[in-house]
């Protein structure tokens, strides 16, 4: 019988075995960590050391046009009569489940290019006072507005090529030719999506046959790359390239981003890229982040970013849509971008002939007044010193403050939160009237011109010595980014539907059948995690369990109180996906699912706070 190992050695042989695991664990551990995460543009050559020189451009131009022209146009937000009022009109195909076949069928015609005149567009940009634009050279629907000779391109059974330029033209050339003409810089977006292809990773809207073969990827990523190529080489110098969009499941080397990268630098040595090449509009990969269509609070620190706006809702020309920003508001979004330190690409969307909307056209226009008088307040200047003014934003260039003043403060006097010494202050509209500065404790206060008869807002000049040194912090403001939805906004509803309104100065004492349920629509602007507080009231006791939904994510909340009164609580985080982002209301849910008192809560309100 074999003697069994005494304890101590048995010890010792599975410690080596522990430390052995251990160090493997370790090691894998950080080899996984080190491929998962991102090294900047891929760790490709030559994008990071060369950085600078290829943004200074970017950061002296400040304002910039999107285009959004393609077949989604001639679609005008309608399908076959009915009416797709979703934010994004170019995602008609997607909204109306078309298949590519209908869809390249039906539209192609339509998109007749009849009254282009890229001299105008190009003029328009120009005497708004961009300094640059993009417009997509292919959007997800997978056409293309210049002339590719990739051979799915040129002819394929599914939509029967996808060159949209009518016969010996090129629209994407011509456009790009006329805004060079004007001393723009010109950028290419192409969608990384492609919803015809059938190698791509997005089936939907593809035809469905029968038996369809399995896309190969391969195939598609070569097909991404030559075009890619040709944008890059046939049409001279590409200041941009705007890709779009990607998701965590597919990104980076999904696109076989490496590939393009290493040949991208090389075919175009100054070009800018976005962030889009990998998942998150604020992701910090590439040149530039990309908020869509909101502002994030803080800017983007660490990065330089572009918001790119839209003047109505869609980015694709729709018919319907009907929500013109006014002047004033396009203005403070455009104001309060730069002075956080981002660019401003505003979006036009011509439709199927190639006219602007004359809307748009208009607004574009008022902004050109104002920055023929105001543009030094924009171009190469960098972000506010201050945190939000009551009265508008402020831009800075080494050794002057510009105070752009939307709202005029009563006493006709701005008060900021300086120590400098101001040398001088005026309007830019009237440089030679000098205003009044008087100084206050750690402040200084500056008297506005009386009567002030130029287009808002007006800019106000500050020239100092050094860098500008904030004495105090303004008070909080309040963060207009937080989302309140108020309990007499809600629909109080049961299984059979809308039950009755609620109206009772923001509480609900009509929510008492355990059936019911309250819904609010509304619109978010911002993918991302909100926190969720909710404010109440309580008359009894309360034990119970509440739901709260949104957008696919949903979390229960336990509420027990013993003492009446005003309550209020953080709940829980609730997710808004990029994609929901594109719908024209979302709807919150709020359910009881158990209730162990005899009293409900008066619900107050719920606020969503951006995290
Ligand atoms: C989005 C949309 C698209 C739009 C764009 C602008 O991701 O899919 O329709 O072109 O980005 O930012």
């Amino acid at each position: 019988m074999a003697l069994a190992p005494p304890r101590h050695f048995l010890f010792e042989i599975t410690m080596v075995y522990i430390k052995k695991i251990v160090v493997v664990f370790v090691f894998f551990t950080l080899a996984f960590c080190a491929l998962a995460q991102t090294q900047p543009y891929e760790g490709v050559p030559g994008w990071t050391s060369t950085k600078d020189r290829r943004m200074e451009w970017f950061k002296e131009a400040r304002f910039g046009m999107f285009i959004h022209w393609g077949l989604y146009s001639a679609a005008e937000g309608y399908w076959k009569n009915k009416k797709y009022t979703q934010h994004y009109a170019e995602w008609i195909q997607n909204w109306a489940g078309v298949s590519s076949t209908e869809y390249a069928a039906v539209l192609k015609p339509k998109f007749t290019a009849a009254k282009f005149k890229p001299r105008y567009w190009a003029k328009l940009a120009k005497e708004a006072g961009m300094r640059y634009m993009v417009l997509t050279a292919r959007h997800h629907e997978g056409f293309t507005l210049y002339n590719s000779k990739e051979p799915y391109a040129i002819n394929n059974s599914i939509t029967g090529g996808t060159n949209i330029s009518p016969k010996g033209r090129d629209l994407y050339g011509e456009t790009i030719a006329a805004f060079k003409d004007q001393g723009l810089k010109t950028g290419a977006y192409y969608s990384l999506l492609d919803w015809q292809h059938p190698d791509s990773y997005h089936t939907m809207g593809r035809s469905k046959s029968p038996g369809e073969v399995k896309p190969e990827h391969q195939v598609y990523k070569n097909y991404l790359y030559n075009q890619i190529r040709e944008l890059s080489t046939n049409y001279g110098k590409m200041d941009v390239l705007w890709v779009d969009f990607s998701a965590k499941n597919n990104e980076g080397e999904a696109w076989g981003t490496k590939r393009i990268l290493t040949d991208l630098i090389k075919w175009q040595p100054d070009v800018i890229i976005n962030n889009r090449f990998w998942d998150g509009l604020e992701n910090k990969n590439g040149d530039i982040g990309t908020p869509e269509k909101y502002i994030p609070s803080t800017g983007l620190p660490g990065m330089d970013w572009e918001v790119n706006h839209t003047i109505n809702e869609s980015y694709g020309y729709s018919a319907h849509d009907k929500n013109w920003k006014s002047y004033d508001k396009m203005m403070r979004l455009f104001l309060e971008t730069v002075s956080k330190g981002g660019n401003f690409l505003l979006n036009i969307g011509p439709d199927r002939e190639g006219s602007i909307p004359d809307t748009a056209v208009n607004i574009l226009r008022q902004i050109g007044e104002w920055m023929k008088v105001n543009k030094e307040a924009i171009y190469g200047t960098t972000a506010s010193p201050f945190q939000k003014m009551d009265w508008g934003f402020c831009t800075q260039k080494p050794g002057k403050l510009y105070l752009e003043v939307f709202d005029m403060p009563k006493d006709g006097q701005i008060k900021l939160p300086l120590s400098n010494r101001i040398n001088s202050a005026y309007a830019l509209k009237n440089r030679d009237a000098k205003l009044n500065v008087s100084n206050l404790d750690k402040a200084k206060a500056i008297s506005l011109p009386n009567h002030f008869k130029g287009k808002l807002p007006m800019v106000i000049v500050l020239e100092i010595t050094g860098k500008p040194e904030v004495s105090l912090q303004p008070g909080p403001t309040k963060n207009t980014n937080n989302i309140v939805l108020l309990a007499n906004q809600a629909e109080l509803r049961n299984e059979k539907g809308i039950k009755k309104g609620i109206n009772d100065g923001g509480v609900n004492p009509s929510w008492i059948d355990i059936n019911d349920y309250l819904t609010w629509d509304l619109k978010i602007q911002k993918p991302g995690k909100y926190k969720v507080l909710i404010q109440y009231r309580t008359k009894e006791p309360i034990e119970g369990t509440w739901g709260i939904s949104l957008d696919k994510t949903n979390f229960e909340m336990r509420i027990n109180e013993d003492t009446p009164g005003n309550k209020q609580k953080d709940v829980g985080v609730l997710t808004v996906s990029q994609n929901a982002i594109g719908m024209t209301s979302l709807t919150l849910e709020m359910k009881l699912i158990s209730l162990k008192s005899d009293s409900m809560i008066e619900l107050s309100n719920i606020t969503l706070i951006p995290l």
